[in-house]
């Protein structure tokens, strides 16, 4: 299996894509982990733009995750909610005919220096996802609150924050297969 990831952070230092990049190595037998290009080579959502042709970037991005057996989506909290930059990038691919987010089997997680882990980001972001028909899942959630503490030199360092991570992307695994095989009954 292949799964993809949008991040929504684009600092270089990014705590949010230090978690991207340990999803690899967490993940169950099988599957395949791949960080797709930042949400900041994406223009700002323009309806002329689109008029003329969709950005390369957005096409490239959207047939990655129309191939891709699942998606992540790991993303910062700006002031309760989502960046712009991700808010730009899902803006972007709801256009895309093809509907690459549509019953797409997509898990999020967050991670901030606070307390909440980016809890509201979260929220907002499954209101977003509604709109793009993507098929969420919805527990065990992951939250990695005080960051900071759990990042460092760019790698995910925390022993129970990676075992969280793992479980979650466990039981994330066994709901993209039974949304596979549900599509493979229907068709
Ligand atoms: C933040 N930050 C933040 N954190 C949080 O938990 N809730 C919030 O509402 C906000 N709001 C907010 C607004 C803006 C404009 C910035 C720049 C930052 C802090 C944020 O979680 C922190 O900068 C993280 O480090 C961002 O994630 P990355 O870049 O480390 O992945």
């Amino acid at each position: 299996m292949n799964w993809v990831v949008l991040v929504g952070s684009v600092r270089k230092g990014s705590f949010n894509a230090a978690l991207a990049r340990a999803l690899g190595g967490l993940a169950p037998d099988g599957v395949s982990i791949e960080i797709l290009p930042s949400v900041a080579e994406m223009p700002i959502y323009d309806g002329d733009i689109e008029a003329a042709g969709f950005p390369g970037q957005v096409s490239a991005v959207g047939a990655r995750i129309l191939a891709a057996d699942a998606l992540i989506i790991v993303t910062a909290e700006y002031n309760y909610s989502i960046p712009g930059g991700l808010k730009n990038a899902l803006d972007w691919l709801s256009r895309l005919k093809e509907r690459p987010l549509k019953g797409k089997p997509t898990l999020i997680q967050s991670a901030s220096p606070s307390t909440m882990g980016g809890a509201r980001a979260q929220y907002h972001l499954r209101q977003v996802l509604v709109a793009l028909d993507a098929l969420v899942m919805n527990v065990p959630e992951v939250m990695v609150a005080q960051a900071h503490t759990k990042v460092a030199d760019g790698a995910l360092t925390d022993p129970a924050t990676r075992d969280f991570v793992a479980g979650q992307l466990s039981a994330f695994h066994a709901f993209v297969r039974k949304a596979k095989a549900g599509e493979a009954a229907e068709a």
